[in-house]
């Protein structure tokens, strides 16, 4: 075994040399530009020296720019792939079960046919299926969803062996049906039977369909417990072809408005206890209920790592990218987060290891359950950190190896005991005064539950490794238009943000307890919001300035003004290095630049507003803006490459004003250096409004060029002027007034 390893890993040696260069180089400039700043601030006397508020601003949005791009360099490290070698491992008999967690919790947003095609994928997963338990979390407590499994497993029981007998890679029926070739390029033989089956998924189909008018999607936030194992209780299934098929277990925790629900840590932890009741796997595998299996070897791959014997001490969880089906071309929104995936991650991997990302990942069930697990922890202490269930409690200490061990099920009486023990541990009151949610399962400090409970895990020693292989494991849909992608980011950047701002802040707890490499990756990340402030400031303040005719960068002819340029340039280098690696185009990287600055003057902004409201105790405030219904022309828009600017005017008049305002600038300035015959101390600011103006071109196309729906609506473009007019009277008479 030692000398076959099931996986081997590859380190990017020539982003490695790149990426280390860029960082000495930019480090270099940036203390030249500290220099300079503070000397032309202390020793330029004339009339034409910045005034102090201008002056601090751009200061310390420099300030701010340096200090993220230092954190961020650490993702740059060492970035590293991997590949693994799944014909050795271990034969079946010998894999370790796992548990499927798939969380659902609005019937409406998440119709139960997309959630059953995810269930369905699971089910069929290319692993032992006696090892395999998939537990649904369905936090609406619907009717229609628990009737959906019903007939998800019905058709299930021929959809799984058809699976398996022919290898099918893609589980998801409705993926599946819609492609005209299979994995194996279109198999002949199985003509006949695959259009059996396909039309049992229609019949399927048709069920939910005619159950969702007679019984209609409700979601109710007041409701008991519910867990039921689907299809175990019917004596005509439990024939012998069911032990082909995984066990799949419906639950609906018991909600009361009157007490914390902790969204989906919440419903995680109530199936960490469920399933530790009925199935106990050592292997979770978390999935959002929209990202279906795209690879059934993906818990195959994932073994690779967890059952090596060199790694697995310390090995809590192996991330896969979140990937989408549904993105175009040119992603014109980012709606994929690309680098987040090739970038950020694979960087991260070469040190402790990826950031939990919320979806796509199997976890070791003991990484979970913190430190109170030792094994001489008296039987009192453990009730009162994992709470009162004896049966619960009897689960941390023993292993199952699969479902024949597991007889209490099967029972008819024990199940029914079993059941109503189930029930004990998914009510709300089962937590109160236990260490769930504050050191045990996933974590409820944070609204970013992944991100945090991941960084925990990282402090108390746990690594963690990213899995991208060339078939992407898992697929998904994401938001495709402006609106949505903002919305998103608004409430995830809120949450990161707090974090930075806590006293778990990644800088200062993960020092000493994470590699200093790892503390800036997570610093980074909660930081990020922390954007907004310079790219306001930057793209107001030497505006403001260069109507006043004060000169804020070094003249072109100055030494000063090499440090600016190169960091300048370099930033944008390795961003087109860092795209062209992965297999990005020069539009990608563009777009990259403008998804970017749009995100920080909205998303970023109003998330790090709604954070420092909390911090200072207004809690009801929100700045997240209200959704717009989407139409499909946006997503025609989208596939074109065209902007769809249907987004609430809270969303727009930052844009809107930013570009207006620089447009002002630019042209004034331009005007005034033709008439004095050069760029003279100006062209830094005025080539700042540039830049500004030519990466967010398709906002002025959509402001004075385009005529359909998805322009900027002429009422956003009038505020926002008003706003710039605003904003240029007051810089006016506050940074610039001398009496
Ligand atoms: C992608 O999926 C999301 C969510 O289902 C949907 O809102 C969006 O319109 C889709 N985009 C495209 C281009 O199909």
């Amino acid at each position: 075994m030692e000398a076959f390893p099931l996986h081997q890993i590859a380190v990017d040696k020539l982003s490695v040399y790149i990426n280390r260069s860029h960082t000495f180089i930019h480090s270099t400039v940036l203390i030249c530009m500290i220099v300079y700043r503070v000397s032309s601030f202390l020793f330029n006397k004339d009339s034409q020296a910045i005034p102090l508020i201008p002056w601090l601003l751009i200061f310390s949005s420099e300030l701010l720019l340096g200090f993220i791009w230092l954190m961020k360099s650490a993702y740059n490290w060492r970035p590293i792939s991997r590949s693994v070698f799944l014909e050795r491992l271990p034969p079946d008999d010998d894999l370790p079960p796992i548990d499927v967690f798939i969380c659902t919790a609005d019937p409406v947003r998440e119709p139960p046919l997309k959630v059953m095609n995810t269930v369905l994928s699971s089910m069929a997963l290319d692993y032992p299926p006696g090892k395999l338990s998939v537990y649904l979390s369905d936090d609406a407590g619907s009717s229609l969803t628990l009737y959906a499994i019903h007939e998800a497993w019905d058709f299930g029981r021929l959809w799984v062996p058809f699976c398996r007998k022919y290898a099918i890679k893609n589980g998801c029926p409705e993926a599946y049906f819609s492609t005209t070739i299979d994995d194996h390029g279109n198999k002949i033989g199985f003509q006949e039977e695959q259009k059996n089956i396909e039309v049992e998924y229609e019949k399927f189909k048709e069920s939910l369909r005619i159950a969702g008018e007679s019984i209609g999607a409700k979601s109710s936030q007041d409701h008991p417990a519910m867990i039921e194992i689907i299809g175990s209780k019917d004596p005509v299934i439990a024939d012998s072809d069911d032990a082909k098929m995984p066990r799949v277990v419906y639950v609906s925790r018991e909600k009361r408005p009157s007490h914390p629900h902790n969204f989906k840590a919440g419903s995680l932890n109530v199936l960490l206890r469920v399933s530790g009741i009925i199935s106990n796997s050592p292997y979770i595998l978390v999935l959002d209920c929209d990202m279906y299996c795209n690879d059934s070897t993906s818990a195959r791959q994932a073994m690779c790592f967890h059952l090596d014997q060199k790694m697995c001490s310390s090995l809590a969880f192996v991330q896969f990218p979140q990937k989408f089906g549904n993105i175009s071309k040119n992603d014109i929104y980012d709606a994929a987060l690309r680098y987040i995936f090739v970038v950020m991650w694979p960087g991260m991997d070469g040190l402790r290891g990826p950031i939990l990302s919320g979806t796509c990942f199997y976890i070791k069930r003991e990484a979970l359950y913190g430190r109170s697990r030792e094994k001489d922890v008296d039987l009192v202490q453990l009730k009162q950190s994992f709470g009162p269930s004896n049966e619960f409690l009897r689960s941390l200490k023993t292993k199952r190896t699969s479902h024949s061990d597991n007889k209490v099920v099967d029972d008819q009486d024990s199940g029914t005991a079993l059941l109503q023990e189930t029930r004990f541990v998914g009510s709300p009151t089962y937590e109160t005064n236990t260490a769930w949610g504050k050191e045990i399962g996933f974590l409820y400090d944070s609204v970013v539950e992944d991100y945090f409970t991941g960084f925990i895990l990282h402090c108390r020693g746990w690594s963690s490794v990213f899995c991208n292989p060339q078939r992407p494991a898992f697929l998904g849909s994401s938001p495709t238009n402006l609106s949505d992608t903002l919305i998103q980011g608004t409430r995830w950047n809120t949450g990161l943000l707090e974090v930075f701002l806590s006293r778990f802040c990644p800088i200062i707890y993960g020092l000493g307890r994470v590699p200093l490499l790892d503390c800036m990756c997570y610093a980074y990340f909660s930081a990020q919001p922390l954007y907004c402030f310079p790219v306001w400031c930057l793209a107001i303040v030497p505006q403001l300035c260069l109507l006043n005719g004060i000169p804020v960068y070094p003249r072109v002819s100055s030494p000063w003004f090499i440090p600016y340029s190169v960091a300048f340039l370099s930033t944008l280098g390795i961003h087109l290095w860092d795209v062209l690696r992965t297999g990005g185009t020069t539009r990608i990287w563009w777009n990259e630049w403008r998804v970017w600055m749009i995100k920080s003057v909205t998303a970023y902004f109003y998330g790090s507003l709604d954070a420092l409201l909390k911090l200072f105790g207004v809690k009801e405030a929100s700045f997240v803006p209200t959704n717009k219904v989407a139409d499909g022309e946006q997503v025609k828009r989208y596939q074109l490459g065209i902007y769809d600017f249907q987004a609430s005017t809270m969303l727009l008049a930052p844009l809107v004003t930013l570009v207006i305002l620089n447009m002002v600038s630019f042209i004034w300035g331009i005007g005034k250096s033709t008439l004095a015959g050069g760029w003279g101390e100006l062209f830094g600011q005025i080539f700042l409004s540039f830049f500004i103006l030519i990466v967010n071109y398709p906002i002025i196309e959509g402001m004075m060029l385009r005529k359909d729906k998805g322009r900027i609506p002429p009422s956003a473009t009038l505020f926002s002027l008003a706003c710039s007019f605003l904003i240029l009277l007051f810089g006016y008479t506050a940074f610039f007034y001398r009496s």
